[in-house]
């Protein structure tokens, strides 16, 4: 059999960086694991802009397809700022997702206890946490039509769409009640049914799906303005949320600072199974390019690791080897290993990004 394969789309600002890392992580697999991949890589974002004037090429598209996963760093940047949309960066990322139809992008927000003192919130209400945020990918509003900025009378006018179909809310709907099973079995959906038309069919979907699918599974709605509140309130009373695109991507950043960085937040974008039986399945860290620190070698890589962790467990089916490397990222973070990110003044000096890829893969050859 041959190995699986994998496209890597690095990106821009601290995408290459991060994704060095995790370069070096597969690598240690193929010597130490007996688990080799076939490794492409190409462009994605701003640096596929100044190359060939397109943020994602056909040619990387039609890659991306046949891979077994995509691993992508982050896209964008000020550079591109003044791009006319249609070319932007996140373009790239957004065609990825949409042509891929990754429509169930899990968000998982995990607080190490080593880093409980980093985040915003007080130690008690973040510790120990662990919740799935669950966020459809593939519609509502950063696709519906019409959109569009147009002229009316003598003024402009910016639409956007909020548009949903029940066979879309219902699919990654039932992608949310099959984690909650392999998990505390309880989902939370989140909308805006008390405003929005789009807000009460999700509401009504997701309760068909789960009286005709998963009457096990418990399910609990809350409005997500309420679900903001009570994801700062008290966090820990989540286990898996399930939420529209606009929603999931504001929820998923505020989630993430409940884990201290949102250098440390992994994600899997997935869709439906191939003709191998594996997802189609893109793999990114919820933060961006930062472009404020890229190139400096300091950005936290961890978040990137995570998401080739996520990799191993749901493309892959290495659920033991995701957990391991899991292990060496918590044990690398307990021995003060970090970057400046997860630093306090008087902490010491913050390590490098190789320096935390470094400690990982010691961590690592340690767990054999
Ligand atoms: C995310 C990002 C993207 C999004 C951007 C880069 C297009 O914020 O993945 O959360 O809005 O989905
Ligand atoms: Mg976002």
């Amino acid at each position: 059999m041959s190995n699986p394969s994998l496209l890597i789309l690095a990106g821009d600002g601290i995408g290459p960086e991060v994704m060095a890392e995790v370069k070096r992580i597969i690598d240690w697999f193929g010597a130490r694991r007996d688990l080799t991949f076939d490794v492409t890589e190409g462009l994605v974002g701003g640096c596929s802009y100044d190359a060939h004037g397109t943020p994602l090429t056909d040619a990387v598209m039609a890659q991306a397809q046949e891979a077994d996963a995509v691993l992508l760093g982050a896209v964008g940047g000020p550079k591109y700022d003044k791009l006319d949309f249609s070319v932007k960066p996140e373009r790239g990322l957004l065609r990825l997702r949409k042509e891929m139809d990754l429509f169930s992008n899990l968000r998982p927000a995990q607080c190490f206890d080593a880093l409980a003192d980093f985040s915003s919130m007080k130690r008690d209400v973040v510790a120990g946490l662990d919740i799935m945020i669950v966020r459809e990918l593939t519609s509502g509003i950063y696709f519906g039509e019409p959109r569009g900025v147009f002229k009316e009378g003598n003024e402009r006018v910016g639409i956007n769409t909020q548009r949903y179909t029940e066979s879309e809310i219902a699919r990654v709907a039932r992608s949310a009640f099959e984690l909650a099973r392999k998990r505390d079995n309880r989902l939370c959906s989140m909308e805006k049914a008390n405003v929005m038309e789009s807000g009460i069919l999700w509401r009504d979907v997701v309760q068909e799906v789960h009286d005709a699918e998963y009457p096990d599974v418990e399910l609990s709605h809350m409005y997500a303005d309420a679900g903001a509140m009570q994801l700062t309130r008290w966090p820990k009373q989540f286990d898996v949320i399930v939420t529209d695109n606009l929603f999931g991507d504001i929820l998923s950043d505020l989630a993430a600072m409940l884990t201290g960085s949102l250098g440390m937040l992994p994600s899997a974008s997935l869709g439906a199974p191939m003709a191998n039986g594996r997802p189609k399945a893109l793999y990114e860290p919820v933060h961006g390019s930062a472009p404020d620190i890229a190139g400096k070698g300091i950005a936290n890589p961890i978040a990137c690791i995570l998401s080739f962790a996520m990799a191993l467990r749901y493309s892959f089916d290495k659920g033991d080897e995701a957990t391991r490397v899991e292990k060496a990222v918590e044990k690398v973070l307990a021995d003060g290993v970090r970057t400046a990110d997860l630093m306090q003044s008087g902490d010491g000096t913050p390590a490098t990004t190789s320096q935390v890829g470094d400690a990982i893969l010691a961590a690592l050859d340690a767990s054999l």
